[in-house]
């Protein structure tokens, strides 16, 4: 499964681009906001720290529009994929870049059928959100089961589209990612930086230090 981080704060993405093992980046109005940069800016430091694809979210609502928004970012650079809503709107959009070679990621995916919608219109990557589903069914096994069941969905009828695992809020989302099968997770910084971590490799490599000084 190859990692993407899940931010548009370019220190952090400048630390974690050095670890060598960020294949991709993603953005969202809200993380754009947070960072305090405009989508622009934030597209122009991100690529040259991360040579992968790197999603830009349109804010348009119209497929018309959506789409003209869409041919703006992907002219900006080869890696930048355009983040599109799950609406019949964005199913349009979608359809449209897809036939013109623009690369697409349909964003707050939340079942199976949206991500057959998506996947129909020819997305290159779909992302289901599993940190705002588990929170909305108060489970902590609905976001595994959707990634599941469109894996299963995209096997069964030999879909090309990908899956990239969404709304990752701690390891157990990273664990669930991996064991669905999902193509990609988009990790946010905390939790990126939680992943290397367990409590006997710390005590392990403590024993190990005071051995090596004897
Ligand atoms: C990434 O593509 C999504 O926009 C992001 O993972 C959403 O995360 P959130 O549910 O924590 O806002």
């Amino acid at each position: 499964m190859k990692i993407f981080a899940d931010t548009a704060i370019i220190k952090e993405i400048e630390e974690v681009s050095k670890w060598g093992i960020i294949s991709g980046v993603t953005t969202n109005p809200s993380l754009i906001a947070k960072s305090g940069i405009s989508l622009e800016e934030a597209i122009k430091k991100i690529v040259g720290l991360v040579d992968g694809p790197i999603s830009a979210e349109v804010a348009e609502a119209d497929a018309e529009s959506m789409v003209e928004e869409a041919k703006i970012y992907a002219a900006m650079h080869k890696n930048i994929v355009v983040k599109i809503p799950m609406t019949i709107e964005g199913v349009k959009a979608v359809k449209i870049l897809s036939s013109m070679g623009i690369k697409t990621n349909v964003t707050l995916v939340f079942s199976v059928s949206q991500a057959l919608m998506a996947a129909s219109a020819g997305a290159t990557y779909v992302s289901p959100f599993l940190g705002r589903l588990d929170d909305l069914l108060k489970q902590d096994d609905a976001g595994f089961n959707l990634l599941k069941d469109i894996k299963e969905m995209f096997r069964t009828y030999n879909f090309k589209t990908q899956i990239i695992a969404a709304s990752i809020r701690h390891l157990n989302h990273v664990n669930q990612s991996i064991k669905s099968g999902a193509d990609i997770a988009t990790i946010p910084y905390n939790v990126l930086k939680e992943m290397v971590k367990h409590e006997l490799t710390d005590k392990g490599l403590q024993i190990f230090r005071e051995a090596a000084k004897k």
